[in-house]
């Protein structure tokens, strides 16, 4: 693969990050594109049907690494310029195989069924794989993928896909819950397919409209309709133009974390309040202190915080991703707070993972809900409700990453820590972009030990 920028190399299942107790972390860090809108963007770029497209503010960060692998599978060529851009020509893809023990297979890969089919009329993807926050079914997508017309071999590892006779037919689908990943997947086999699709109970992250976006402007036409409702009708040629990725905002409120939990003072460089407005209203009625600048958002601690009760939701609600590095700073609040995870069935394993390390008021889970809450979880024995009673004291000792924004929850642990080991470090640089340098610029103690 060609060069992607700081990434770390060499690094092994014994390489770790050890974190010590630092003081407020303070100054100014840049924050990355969107890592999910730019592998989705990646993703649909394939439906192309010829020409060069540009992806402006594609972070460097082991997730595009993936797919830029993909690509060179598939034959795609590419050029990623040290600011950032990416430029894409897809002038003959020449494989309809994602398939081999050596792709990786992440949640992006079946989001490239549509594309690929569209071209080969069959497809070979490994099974999606992806952080461990849940069972994270596919059956929405090879249901969806179904009723376009694809008939779908699984054996465990792979999907085998091959689109029955008259090509990819437009559909009308309702998906049974606003899941991300099939409304995308929906909505780019939509673009390559004839005819119109209706996808109801659509998922409405700000991601999924950057995708729709650069589908627009590619000439599909797509209208989202009132009700989560998204009406696509594709065109015959598919002629990608240049994307600017937003700001990736779960980057944002993980620095916004690390600077409330460690009672310090963060400027986000280039963050953007448009889509993180749930999470400012409830970080300002907790007392946090919080400056939107035309360039960015500062974050700072300015007294004491109220402990509170948060429940996880679909966008616009309290996103599931900024859930982990919250609780970070939860667990400094004096007194009783509670996170009740309603999206994934098992995203609060790391803060069993913490316990081992916890010296004083240890992470209690619990799989009830809060009373009368509609939660979809109801009785069926997940534990997704923490009940965080502050300040939490960390001790020392060794922590795995399970998961990609686990793992900055686990470093904002390790700054009020004794010293915390934090290993897997593939996981976390999968979704932030130089979190090591970031880091130290603040001021924190952190190091990269090469096992
Ligand atoms: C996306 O995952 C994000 N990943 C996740 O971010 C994010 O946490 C999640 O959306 C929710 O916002 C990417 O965009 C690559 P879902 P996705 O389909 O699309 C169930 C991060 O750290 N479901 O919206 O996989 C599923 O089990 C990552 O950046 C089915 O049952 O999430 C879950 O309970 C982690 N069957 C719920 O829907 C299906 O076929 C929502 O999942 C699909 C989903």
């Amino acid at each position: 693969m060609k060069t992607i920028f700081n990434i770390p190399k060499n690094l092994t299942p014994d390489s770790y990050l050890l974190v010590k107790k630092s003081r407020p972390l303070f100054g100014e860090i840049s924050v990355g594109g969107a890592k999910n809108m730019v592998t989705k963007v990646m993703a649909a770029f394939l439906a192309s049907d010829g020409g060069e497209c540009l992806i402006r503010n594609a972070p460097f960060i082991g997730e595009v690494a993936n797919i830029l692998a993909n690509y060179e599978q598939l034959g795609v060529k590419y050029s990623f310029f040290p600011d950032r851009t990416l430029k894409v020509n897809f002038k003959n893809l020449k494989d309809f195989n994602l398939g081999d023990e050596n792709t990786i297979g992440s949640r992006i890969s079946i989001l490239m069924a549509g594309p690929i089919l569209k071209h080969f009329g069959q497809a070979v993807i490994k099974t999606p794989g992806g952080c461990k926050i849940g069972k994270r079914k596919i059956d929405f997508h090879l249901q969806g993928l179904k009723n376009f017309g694809v008939e779908i071999k699984e054996d465990g590892k792979f999907l085998r896909m091959k689109v029955k006779k008259g090509g990819l037919k437009g559909i009308k689908f309702k998906l049974p819950f606003p899941s991300v990943g099939a409304t995308e997947n929906m909505i780019i086999t939509a673009a390559c397919a004839k005819g119109e699709t209706v996808i109801s109970n659509c998922a409405m992250e700000p991601e999924i409209m950057g995708l729709i976006k650069i589908l627009q402007r590619a000439g599909v036409s797509i209208i989202v309709n009132s009700d989560r409702e998204i009406t696509i009708n594709s065109s015959e040629n598919l002629n990608f133009k240049d994307v600017t990725i937003i700001p990736d905002r779960v980057e944002i409120l993980s620095w916004a974390s690390a600077a409330l939990a460690t009672k310090g003072d963060i400027f986000v460089k280039n963050a953007y309040q448009d889509h993180i407005v749930t999470p400012l209203g409830i970080l300002e009625k907790m007392g946090a202190g919080i400056e939107i600048n035309h360039d960015g958002i500062r974050f700072y601690y300015k007294g004491e915080l109220k402990p509170t009760n948060v429940r996880t939701e679909i966008y616009p609600g309290f996103a599931t991703d900024f859930g982990q590095p919250f609780a970070m700073v939860l667990s400094q609040i004096k007194g009783k707070s509670t996170m009740h995870e309603t999206i994934f069935d098992n995203r609060l394993g790391y803060l069993e993972t913490l316990n081992s390390v916890v010296k004083k008021n240890k992470f209690v889970l619990k799989n009830n809900c809060p009373v009368n809450d509609p939660c979809r979880f109801k009785n069926k024995g997940y534990r997704h409700l923490a009940e965080i009673t502050g300040p939490v004291e960390f001790g020392k000792g060794e922590v795995e990453i399970q998961d990609l924004r686990a793992g900055f929850a686990l470093i904002i642990a390790g700054l009020l820590s004794d010293g915390l080991k934090i290993k897997y470090l593939d996981l976390l640089f999968r979704g932030y972009e130089n979190p090591i340098s970031k880091l130290k610029s603040l001021g924190a103690d952190v190091e990269l030990v090469n096992g």
